[in-house]
């Protein structure tokens, strides 16, 4: 009891309503007076919501008084059926705080605004109390009934208490809808019981299993899977946070793992392996083979009975359609139904989707390219991810369409040109996300938008690096906080305003929340040989030297003339920014160099393109033990440092998988400079270098093909 007398004194007052985060507070009109929240606060509900009670005070510890609807001294959770949906009123009275919402979901979001209320410390469920809240009432609603988040927990496997923390994270930002892409090329990640081997086998890749290294562990054996039970969990965990987890098996294309456990599936032909060590890396089902429906039935008849979502997302993005047209048995159907394109293929082979699913009272969800022809159910959802055109064709046609271009959307995109991730479809930070908006779409191509997704796709998921143990975090936030914000109520207020509220209300609640997070990067000068660094987020300014361990605080201008070995960062408790530097830090030469390898060369890609630095390179097939590729400089290159790059780093699958370096001073002997690591090396050569070589440890690399890029060398400065 003196404990908290004494505590009450620091007891602070919350609750700055003009500047509440994530989402915006919508209608708040304020009384006068407060209400504090003490350990004697009773907390009571009306049947139905346990769940939520049982939520609320796991994070605030109050006193619960069960189902009895006391108003006193009381927050009482209630529904009204007046408000609507996910629509919640928030009164705070001097005696009592009522969050009435107009669902379960309503409440939920009710109990989030009163958390945006608190002391950050909420989150880390460590709430100060007594904690004093302004009297008023708010009232809001979402804007759009789909908030959405993908992950992939198909290429890099994320586990079940990594899911549930993220169930979390998003659910504190009013997502409602976690998509789980739980199979794909590299991986098979849901139990199917009545065919153990798809995750007993296909969980798991590299090593001795017939699916080949790809992405992540490199021949070390990897993957997980969840169990039937573990998902039901999970479920329900996302459920009591309102969020409905939606499955998704990516069909008919992007099999080639569940291929690889029942190569039957394929279409009917000899597959070419001589480019890859015999391994069969075709990744589509045949649509002709009327077996692979017994099989489908199966795994899609468990989906519908493990998942209580209306929609189960069955795929339909990317299908190679070459291997349909060389099938004798898949050309035989297309002419027995009067195809002329192959498209219609897939729209028939995603109505037997359809059809199974509705047998089970579901209905499908696909990805844009199942919609192409418009042929396919209008009854389906779709996922508009290759562009806001592909959203507004299929809003045109009819369709019910989540909007997740990925320009705006995939937030495996890099944040800046130098960082990690991927670049296809875009480059873009928090600031882009907040900043999309309807204006290319109608009215009426309006009225058929459901909502918005962001999404993780995982192929450069490298959080296993010991080094890089915060990158999901990283790439996610605040990119998730800026899509919750626009899917919740749009982005009226402008950046500027919005970026306040980020740094000021949101960025502490993060911190709290213990997301690793991405900060905007300081403001860097470098001029007249001295480095000025600058945050606007409240962050501290670090350095690192190239040619030094360890990190140091910038507390003021720094004087140098080798302003290229400097790296700046700022750092904000869990948060970081990317690097910034001089423009020196990233200049390059371009010795003349000599390519070759043992692997043959590509006629469409010879090796010219890299020893010119114009571009790529391609082998003519995968690599295997003792391979090599060479490079001969026409004179000794004299450099600080130089980084040779197998396939892409930002997508990792035509790299040497394992293997390492050798480097020669004389053109004739060789010496071991280290180990590939993801395909690629730095080297920091102490003399001028005749010759690099890269030699491969590791049979094959998934992939047809090495990709070889060109040397990047760092003068000495
Ligand atoms: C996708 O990115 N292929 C859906
Ligand atoms: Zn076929």
């Amino acid at each position: 009891m003196k404990l908290r007398l004494l505590i009450s004194f620091t007891a602070t007052l919350y609750g700055l309503f003009s500047a509440t985060a994530q989402p915006a507070a919508g209608r708040h009109t304020s009384r006068p007076g407060v209400y504090a929240i003490t350990p004697q606060t009773a907390l009571s509900y009306e049947s139905g919501l346990a769940p939520l009670a049982n939520y609320l005070r796991s994070y605030i510890d109050v006193e619960t008084t069960g189902e009895r609807m006391s108003a006193d001294r009381a927050i009482v959770l209630s529904t009204d059926t007046t408000l609507g949906g996910e629509a919640y009123r928030l009164t705070v009275g001097t005696d009592h705080i009522e969050i009435a919402g107009g669902t379960y979901g309503g409440v939920f979001n009710g109990i989030q605004a009163l958390f945006r209320m608190l002391p950050p410390e909420v989150y880390a469920r460590k709430c100060p109390l007594p904690a004093e809240i302004p009297c008023g009432v708010t009232e809001d609603a979402p804007r759009f009934a789909y908030r959405g988040m993908m992950l992939d927990v198909a290429r890099t496997w994320i586990g079940v208490p990594e899911v549930k923390r993220y169930i979390d994270l998003f659910s504190y930002h009013n997502i409602n809808k976690l998509h789980l892409h739980l199979s794909d090329d590299e991986g098979w990640r849901i139990e199917i019981k009545s065919h153990p081997e798809l995750t007993e086998i296909g969980g798991f890749r590299g090593g001795d299993s017939p699916v080949r290294p790809v992405y992540g562990k490199w021949s070390e054996k990897y993957g997980g899977y969840f169990k039937q039970s573990e998902m039901r969990d999970l479920i329900r965990y996302a459920a009591e946070r309102n969020i409905e987890i939606i499955p998704e098996i990516d069909l008919p294309g992007h099999s080639r793992n569940i291929a690889s456990v029942h190569p039957e599936i394929r279409c009917n032909y000899p597959p070419d392996t001589v480019s890859t060590n015999g391994y069969d890396y075709r990744s589509a089902w045949c649509v002709a083979r009327e077996e692979n429906y017994k099989l489908l039935g199966d795994i899609l008849g468990e989906l519908c009975e493990l998942f209580p979502s209306e929609y189960i997302h069955v795929g339909g993005d990317e299908v190679d359609m070459s291997q349909w047209e060389q099938c004798p048995d898949c050309r035989a159907l297309m002419k027995r139904r009067g195809m002329t394109d192959t498209h219609q293929l897939e729209d028939l082979f995603m109505e037997r989707m359809a059809s199974i699913l509705r047998s089970h009272g579901k209905q499908p969800a696909v990805w844009n390219e199942a919609v192409r022809t418009g042929a396919f159910t209008k009854e389906c959802r779709v996922h508009g991810w290759e562009s806001v055109k592909a959203c507004q064709d299929a809003t045109t046609k009819g369709y019910r369409t989540v909007v997740m271009p990925g320009q705006y959307f995939y937030f495996d995109m890099r944040q800046s040109p130098r960082e990690d991730g991927h670049d296809w479809a875009a480059i873009f930070d928090a600031k882009k996300v907040y900043g999309f908006d309807f204006s290319a779409f109608t009215p009426e191509q309006m009225r058929n938008v459901e909502g918005l997704q962001g999404a993780f796709f995982s192929e450069a998921y490298i959080s296993h690096e010991p080094e890089k143990p915060d990158y999901l975090d990283y790439m996610l936030f605040p990119r998730v906080c800026a899509l919750s914000r626009i899917a919740w109520s749009g982005n009226a207020e402008g950046w500027d305003a919005y970026y306040k509220e980020l740094k000021e209300r949101h960025y502490p609640r993060m911190a709290a929340m213990d997301i690793r997070f991405r900060l905007f990067p300081p403001k860097l000068n470098y001029k007249d040989g001295v480095f000025t660094a600058s945050a606007d987020d409240g962050s501290k300014v670090f350095y690192t030297r190239d040619d030094e361990p360890g990190e140091l605080r910038l507390t003021r201008p720094l004087r140098t003339d080798k302003p290229h070995l400097y790296r700046f960062y700022s750092r904000y408790k869990t948060a970081r920014s990317p690097y910034v530097t001089d423009k020196s830090y990233w200049r390059t030469l371009a010795p003349a160099v000599t390519i070759t390898t043992s692997m043959g060369e590509s006629e469409k890609f010879p090796y010219t393109n890299a020893a010119t630095y114009k571009g790529l390179s391609r082998t003519r097939r995968a690599c295997r033990q003792k391979d090599w590729i060479l490079y001969t400089f026409d004179e000794p290159v004299k450099c600080r440092e130089m980084y040779l790059q197998t396939g892409n780093r930002q997508l990792p699958k035509t790299i040497v998988t394992t293997g390492y370096a050798e480097v020669s001073y004389d053109g004739v002997k060789f010496e071991q400079a280290g180990e590939l690591e993801m395909g690629s090396i730095t080297l920091r050569p102490g003399r001028p270098v005749k010759a690099v070589r890269i030699v491969s440890t590791c049979d094959d690399n998934g992939t047809p093909y090495v990709t070889i890029q060109p040397p990047q060398v760092k003068p000495v400065l």
